[in-house]
Parts: C-alpha cells; structure tokens; sequence
C-alpha cells in the first residue's frame, strides 16, 4: 500500500472521550510517522459539549466537517446533568443520534475477543470464555431508538419500525463477516413477540439462500443473553437490531474483561466512524485513569477500513504487548496502575519502534517525549 493522505474528523466528545482520543490520535501520528502517511486531525463539538458552546449537541458546521472527512473518531458523549434531568429537551444523545441518521451509518460492528492474559479479570471462567472471538453487527439507525416517540400525563410510547431494506443492508455485511469467519451467523430477535423480529427473521431465512456456506441459527433475544454468558464460543457473528445490540454488547465486554478494550465501527452509506464502546464515564474524567485501549483498538479499525492492514496489525500487535506486560490502567491493573498517557504512549512507542523489552517507567517517557 503506499503513502496515504487522510482527513479524520475528531470528536472528543465529553467526559473521558478526550483524554481516550488524544491517545488514539497519538498512535495514528505515529503510525503516520513510521509508513509515511499523512493525517491530518480536525477536531469538532458533539455532546454536551457542544450544549455548553453552542446550545446544539450537533452544530451544523460538525455534521459538514464529517461528510467531508476520510473517516472519523469519536470519544464519548454524555453527562450526567441531562441522565439525572428526564425533563430535560437537549440531550447530548441527540447529537450522536442524530450524527448517525445523518450520516447514514447503519452497522455498528463490535468484536468480542477474551484475551488470553485477561481471562482472570473476567468474572466470568476462563473455561467458559477462553477463546471467545465474536463479531457483533448491531442496527444502527433504526428501530425504537428512531420510531415516533411521545407522551401524555399519563402515559408515552416509543414506536419501533423496520423496513425490509434496512434489515437487508446491514444482513448481507454481516453474512459476508460471517464467510470470511467461522462462517456462522446467529440472528438475535424476540421473534415469538414483536412483529419486527418476526420481519428480521423472514427476510435473514431468505437470504440465507444466498449465502450456502453460512450456517444461520436464530435465538430470542433473552435467550441469547444468557447463551452469550454460559457459553460465548458458540458465537461467531451476531446480528441484531438497535436496542438489543446496544445491550449485549455491553453484557459481552465482559467477556472481554473490560468495557474499555472494546472498539467499534459504525458503517453505512458515506464516511465510516469508528468509536470505543464505553460511554464518557465522568467519574473517572480528568483523572487519568481511563483506559484508552478502546480508542486505539478502534483507531485499528480505521486503519483496516483505509485497508492499511499491516499498519492495522502493528497497532493491535503493539496493543497485545501492553496487555502482556500489563502497561494496563487501574482496572486492569490496580497494583501497579499507568495512565492513560502512560498506556497511550507506550502503545505509540511500540507502533514507532517496534518491541520493547522492559516497560519500566523510562521507556514510557521515551516514548512519551519521542511522540508528543
Ligand atoms: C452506544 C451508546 C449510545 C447508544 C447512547 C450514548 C445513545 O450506549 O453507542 O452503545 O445507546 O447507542
Ligand atoms: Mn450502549
């Protein structure tokens, strides 16, 4: 592949999405540094952050700046003023809500991996879950999350829709995750309730046809989520709409050991964006605490959507050797913990350099002066 130009649009979001970002942006800069790409970072309000400057969780100009980008980054959105105020009208949600539609990004794809080294942090057994490697295809920019919603006094409703079309799309993407897998798709629905489940499951059997050497199974939805726990390698890819996705995929990071190493990537019909899981977590913000392996893991991903797999497999090679060395934040790593810095920098050293021996506080430094 050779050198890349790429305009990534970042949005730093609130609570800990900024210190998460900085770190992601300083492994892509150093990725840049060591293949000779160039990237250049614009950053952009979204969030409550953007309530506080501009009264709009999704100003104009940030939605413009996006469908001009190549990609983009997201931290997190989110405070805890509007979760504690149900009356409030502007919410930051609303704005990725809305940047979703948007942008058209249909798919959001989260992998669930257990890492060897961290299977004793998963409360879960490491029998149970060494091994468990699954790719989730969640629904994006349907479902209840965008139906006609409304209240009384005494009541409200939120309505949940789908059109064949909308399922189609994000189907064949997963189908096709699916053949370059394990080659087995589980469609998650509550198909014995809700006619939209009843729709997901009608069209995914026929197009099922299409694709011979993918072995579909269906599961409800509450059934699922206790499959995902007793057994989660059973699971290749899930797909699913909205709402479930949103929940299982948090309920799976556990297998993972932590909603901080999860990443994401939300596709669809013009630039791809690519998000850590976790949400803005204020209590942590500013502390240095958060883990911003997330965010470089979906930095990863980035670099696989501009297909830069080798620079993708430097980064997640480069993220494997923290986690071996437990260069790891509190909760992974509560006796000796690092920063968010330290773990971002040493993760970009890596990425520079190549394999470092010792992760003794010196090198981290190196790496921290090396690249800021
Ligand atoms: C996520 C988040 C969002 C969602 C919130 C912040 C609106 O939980 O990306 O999973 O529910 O989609
Ligand atoms: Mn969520």
């Amino acid at each position: 592949m050779g050198v890349l130009n790429k305009k990534i649009v970042v949005l730093p979001g609130d609570g800990i999405g900024p210190e998460v970002c900085n770190e992601a942006v300083k492994v892509l800069e150093a990725v840049a540094e060591r293949f000779g790409h160039r990237f250049l970072f614009e950053k952009h309000l979204m969030g409550a952050c953007a309530i506080d400057a501009t009264g709009n969780p999704l100003p104009d100009e940030t939605v413009d700046a996006c469908l001009e980008a190549d990609a983009i980054m997201l931290g997190a959105i989110g405070d805890p003023k509007y979760d504690n105020n149900p009356a409030a009208k502007v919410r930051p949600e609303q704005g990725l809500l809305r940047l979703r539609k948007s942008l058209g990004l249909y798919a959001n794809i989260r992998p669930v991996t257990a890492y060897d080294v961290l299977l004793d942090h998963s409360p879960l057994k490491n029998t149970r879950i060494a091994g468990a490697d699954m790719l989730i295809f969640r629904e994006l920019t349907g479902g209840i999350y965008f139906g006609e919603k409304g209240r009384t006094s005494e009541s409200a409703y939120d309505n949940c829709t789908y059109s064949k079309e909308e399922i189609v799309r994000i189907a064949h993407l997963a189908f096709q995750a699916a053949g370059m897998r394990r080659q087995k798709l589980t469609l998650v629905d509550k198909a014995n309730v809700l006619e939209t489940s009843r729709l997901w499951r009608e069209v995914v059997q026929d197009m099922a046809q299409d694709y011979p050497e993918v072995a579909v199974d269906y599961l409800f939805v509450d059934n699922a989520a206790m499959q995902l726990i007793l057994n989660p390698r059973s699971f290749d890819v899930i797909l699913t709409e909205n709402m479930f996705g949103d929940i299982l995929s948090d309920e799976a990071s556990v297998i993972a050991g932590s909603l901080g190493l999860l990443p994401s990537a939300s596709v669809g019909n013009h630039v791809s964006l690519f998000e850590p899981i976790h949400g803005s977590y204020p209590q942590a913000k500013g502390k240095g605490i958060a883990n911003p392996i997330a965010a470089i893991l979906s930095a990863a991903m980035m670099l696989e959507h501009f297909n830069l797999q080798e620079e993708a497999d430097l980064v997640k090679e480069a993220v494997h050797n923290a986690l071996e060395k437990q260069v790891l934040t509190p909760e992974l790593n509560p006796t000796s913990p690092y920063s968010t810095e330290q773990v971002g920098s040493f993760i970009a050293y890596y990425v520079l350099e190549g394999a470092l021996v010792v992760p003794h506080k010196s090198n981290i430094e190196v790496g921290l002066s090396t690249i800021i």
